[in-house]
């Protein structure tokens, strides 16, 4: 998972990180894969300051598998998994030069059949001088989601 989504182009942080993921978020996380291996992966938790949501941390999919929907169900099966059973939002945050992201939580909405509330989250300054050009962060919040 830590290869996958550091070869996606996300920011590299430790494979630790990615213990605690699949550890402690196992529940609310998963994973893709083909014959030649891991091919996608959704790093997500439910954040505890907003209980009905599924927050996606990270989504990546490796480029052999691009460009024919793995992103998008990944997203649909995340939300029914056992740790997702109760959730009414699907949360994320996405730079807003990330055509491929904007356009995959988007697409997940009109899908649901619900909105796509989008607003800034954490602004360039947020980041620390010194960690490289950092762009903005804004959020989208997908939802809400009928649960059955
Ligand atoms: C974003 C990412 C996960 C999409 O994976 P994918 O499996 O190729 O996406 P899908 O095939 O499910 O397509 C989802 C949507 O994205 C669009 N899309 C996919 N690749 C695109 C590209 N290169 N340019 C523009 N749109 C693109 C698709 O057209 C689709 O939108 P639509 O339903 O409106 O047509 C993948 O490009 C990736 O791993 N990127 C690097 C990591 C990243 O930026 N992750 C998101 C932030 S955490």
């Amino acid at each position: 998972m830590w290869a996958l989504l550091t070869e996606a182009g996300l920011d590299r942080n430790s494979p630790y990180a990615y213990l605690l993921v699949c550890s402690d978020f196992a529940a609310t996380s998963l994973v893709a894969e083909d014959a030649h291996g891991l091919v996608g992966a959704v790093a997500s938790y439910r954040p505890p300051t907003r209980p009905q949501a599924v927050f996606v941390w990270q989504v990546g999919v490796a480029e052999r598998a691009r460009g024919q929907g793995l992103a998008r169900r990944m997203l649909h099966e995340l939300l029914q998994v056992p740790g997702n059973a109760d959730v009414t939002e699907l949360t994320a945050t996405v730079t807003p030069d990330n055509e491929p992201s904007l356009r995959l939580f988007r697409g997940l909405a009109r899908e649901l059949g619900v909105g796509c509330e989008e607003r800034p989250r954490f602004a360039a300054e947020h980041f620390p001088v010194g960690a490289g050009d950092h762009q903005p962060e804004d959020e989208l919040i997908i939802g809400p989601i009928e649960r059955r």
